[in-house]
């Protein structure tokens, strides 16, 4: 018995320890056809903050918005959103759940759907 309770007392102090450990995000600053072509790395998220997947959309003059690249940050704050700016549309996905969850796996669509 009481080794059973060190036992579990053990697993709850890593249970702790590991929720409090900080996260690391994936980071690339210019993320094309599923390969970072620019500022590659690994980034360490703030307290409060979270991994970030930014799909970016360019408006063209024939057609309206289309996906251009992608960027993977930590970011703090981050909140799953769309913006729109004047020739921009930035969607953002966020996530904090475990290491490099913003690893980018997702399929796009090329076409910004509102
Ligand atoms: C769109 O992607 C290209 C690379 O294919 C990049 O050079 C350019 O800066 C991007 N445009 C914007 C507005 O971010």
């Amino acid at each position: 018995m009481g080794k059973f309770m060190l036992f579990l007392l053990l697993g709850a102090f890593s249970l702790v320890f590991f929720q409090a450990e900080a996260r690391i995000c994936v980071a690339c600053k210019m993320f094309i056809n599923g390969r970072c072509v620019d500022g590659e790395g690994k980034c360490t998220m703030e307290e409060g903050g979270s991994c970030a997947i930014r799909d970016i959309y360019v408006f063209k003059p024939r057609g309206g918005f289309f996906y251009n690249h992608t960027v993977l940050e930590c970011s703090k704050p981050c909140k799953a959103s769309k913006e729109s700016y004047f020739h921009l549309k930035i969607s953002s996905f966020c996530c904090r759940s475990q290491d490099f969850c913003n690893s980018y796996k997702r399929k796009i669509s090329n076409k910004y759907a509102n």
